[in-house]
């Protein structure tokens, strides 16, 4: 029956005992767990640390600045931040697979951390945010695809490290719980899931930059009126999709033809199945408005009604 506060000096001895006067590696995705273990390890090694952060040009808008103003402001980590966006997108270019679209994310995304890691000199340890659900998980097929894509992994042969992965015996909720402990900011701790492949599987079929900037800025609406209706703790996951459809509209004498964009919210538990969330009319409608009118060229709102299964809670 231990408390998160034995917990964490537990874990920074052992960190310290273990990584004595030598270097450690992070990648940092922003998301909860590499965030966690980044403001843990400060804490016991502080610049002894140092944290790759690879912005591929597919996070959410503010999302970059937000994890820099924290772990790099507040805190006061050791960060590398790689604006790798074009890169990204230039490999992108004209796919339209979902699947092909996460492998080349997925790839490119461990090229770029290790063409970074290796101007680095002198590193002995790499930290991830594994948890206690990825060290059961990893026997099977689907967890590896999907955690490919956003943990680090496959590095080269000849960049040998130790694995540091202090969470490794916790769950998501003790995850948060430690990440408050440690004094994290709520928009960091309480963050919805989020994709490795970001807003790359958010544009279905082909990305372009005019298609990620709408589904970059009708998701921060939407976001910010969830906040704002006190819905974002109950909702597991809400988010815009730009399904590629134009459709005809009217506009003062004239008509449109613009894009539509998906709005997808649901309520789970673990993710596996998923109940499209009962939002009511009114903040929908709300959401709508502000949508169509902020974001050029989208001139229609659908809200996702399926739930997971026969659906899954990403559209692609
Ligand atoms: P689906 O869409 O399969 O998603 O119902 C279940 C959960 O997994 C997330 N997801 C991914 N996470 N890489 C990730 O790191 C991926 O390629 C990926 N695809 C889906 C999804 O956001 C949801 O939380």
């Amino acid at each position: 029956n231990w408390s998160m506060d034995d917990f964490i000096d537990l874990q920074i001895q052992h960190i310290r005992e273990t990584v004595g006067d030598r270097k450690v590696l992070l990648g940092l995705s922003g998301g909860v767990d590499s965030s966690v273990v980044g403001v843990l390890l400060h804490k016991a090694i502080g610049n002894q640390l140092t944290s790759i952060f690879v912005d591929h040009g597919l996070l959410r808008k503010g999302e970059v600045e937000q994890v820099m103003d924290s772990l790099k402001g507040k805190f006061g980590l050791n960060i590398i931040q790689v604006d790798a966006h074009e890169r990204f997108l230039s490999k992108l270019a004209g796919v339209s697979d979902p699947e092909k679209k996460r492998k080349i994310i997925g790839n490119e995304f461990i090229q770029v951390f290790n063409d970074e890691a290796t101007k680095l000199d002198g590193i002995d340890f790499l930290a991830q945010g594994t948890l206690y659900t990825d060290v059961i998980e990893s026997g099977t097929d689907t967890a590896q695809t999907i955690k490919s894509h956003h943990n680090v992994g496959g590095l080269p042969d000849d960049m040998q490290f130790q694995l540091i992965e202090p969470l490794r015996s916790l769950f998501k909720d003790e995850a948060r719980e430690l990440g408050e402990k440690l004094g994290m900011p709520s928009e960091l701790v309480w963050r919805q899931p989020f994709p490795g492949p970001g807003l790359g599987i958010r544009v279905i079929g082909e990305i372009t930059e005019e298609k990620l900037e709408i589904v970059r800025e009708s998701d921060f609406i939407l976001r910010d009126e969830i906040k704002k209706a006190g819905l974002d703790r109950d909702i597991w996951q809400y988010f815009t999709v730009l399904p590629g459809i134009r459709s005809v509209g009217v506009m003062g004498d004239g008509r449109t033809y613009d894009y539509t964009v998906g709005i997808r919210a649901v309520t789970s538990i673990d993710g596996m199945t998923a109940d499209f969330a009962h939002i009511p009319w009114d903040v929908l409608s709300h959401i709508s408005t502000r949508i169509v009118n902020e974001c050029d060229h989208v001139n229609r709102i659908v809200y996702d009604v399926t739930s997971k299964p026969p659906s899954t809670i990403e559209w692609e």
